[in-house]
């Protein structure tokens, strides 16, 4: 069983950006600058959106953190995202998901300006992607992919099966697995809440891609000798031996689930840093188009 080190690819492309940008710097370019928007206190939330402004420093990109109350109004928020729009210095920016309930998030995804959104969530950046066109991938299934790429994991004519059809993760991972290139070429299975035999469909999976959001949720029965297991959830759990007061959980059993695996990624050090990974990739990608 080989472990899928999210940390050690994710360190090693950030070492790549951090070379790009010092030659940018060297060449008079311009900087990098990416923003965040945190709305509310959600500390989850906050601690990723702590990585991605650490990571910007660790690349020398410039960084902005915009934090705002939980009970700012939607067109008070919409209004911040057109200041970000038309900030010259600012070349991509992201809004922090979720939202608190009474801003709609798609309509805050949809005010993004396209060449700004380095999530790659706005329908333009999603739609190039379908088609296949140069794009701001959505960063944690590009991330998925430059792991695979990175441990070099066949996939063609491989089947691969993905648990949980959200439209920031399992949908447009479905997409990539798909696309005519390489990693790719997979035979996609999409599963969701609605799926019949769902234990049967995992078990058949060459390449299993787990975005369900439910602790421990895949169990040993649900892989098969020799799959590769790719975990994307990330829980939280109460635990007071802890000096955090909790401990990581991801969306798939490590302990009886691991040894049956060919390549399988931990919760915390797998998906997580190659989520932060795309972002930055994608901030150096829009600073190039621009
Ligand atoms: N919430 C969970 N994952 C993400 C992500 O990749 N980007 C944003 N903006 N919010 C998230």
């Amino acid at each position: 069983m080989i472990l899928v080190s999210g940390k050690e690819v994710s360190s090693r492309v950030q070492d790549e950006i951090a070379i790009e940008v010092e030659k940018l710097k060297a060449n008079g370019g311009k900087i990098p600058h990416l923003a965040a928007v945190l709305v509310g206190e959600d500390g989850a939330s906050r601690t990723y959106v702590n990585a991605k402004v650490k990571a910007c420093e660790r690349v020398g990109f410039g960084s902005t953190l915009v934090k705002l109350d939980s009970d700012i109004s939607e067109a008070d928020l919409l209004a911040e995202i057109d200041k970000l729009n038309n900030d010259n210095d600012i070349d991509g920016f992201i809004v922090q998901l979720p939202l608190p309930k009474h801003i709609n998030e798609q309509k805050v995804t949809e005010a993004i300006a396209p060449e700004k959104d380095v999530d790659g969530f706005h329908p333009v950046s999603l739609g190039k992607m379908v088609l296949d066109l140069p794009s701001f991938l959505p960063a944690t299934p590009a991330g998925i992919i430059e792991m695979l790429r990175h441990y070099n994991i066949p996939t063609e004519g491989k089947h691969c099966v993905v648990i949980g059809r959200s439209h920031i993760v399992g949908s447009p991972m479905s997409i990539l697995m798909a696309r005519n290139t390489y990693p790719g070429n997979c035979t996609v299975t999409l599963t969701h809440s609605r799926t019949r035999n769902l234990t049967e469909i995992c078990a058949s999976a060459d390449i299993l891609i787990v975005a369900i959001g439910k602790p421990e949720f895949v169990t040993a029965d649900m892989v098969k000798e020799g799959a590769t297991v790719i975990d994307v959830g990330i829980h939280r759990i109460e635990d007071s031996s802890k000096k955090s007061g909790f401990r990581l959980l991801g969306d798939v059993k490590f302990d009886e689930v691991a040894p049956k695996c060919a390549f399988i990624s931990p919760v915390p050090g797998g998906v997580g840093p190659m989520t932060i990974a795309s972002l930055l990739k994608n901030t150096l990608l829009a600073v190039r188009l621009k």
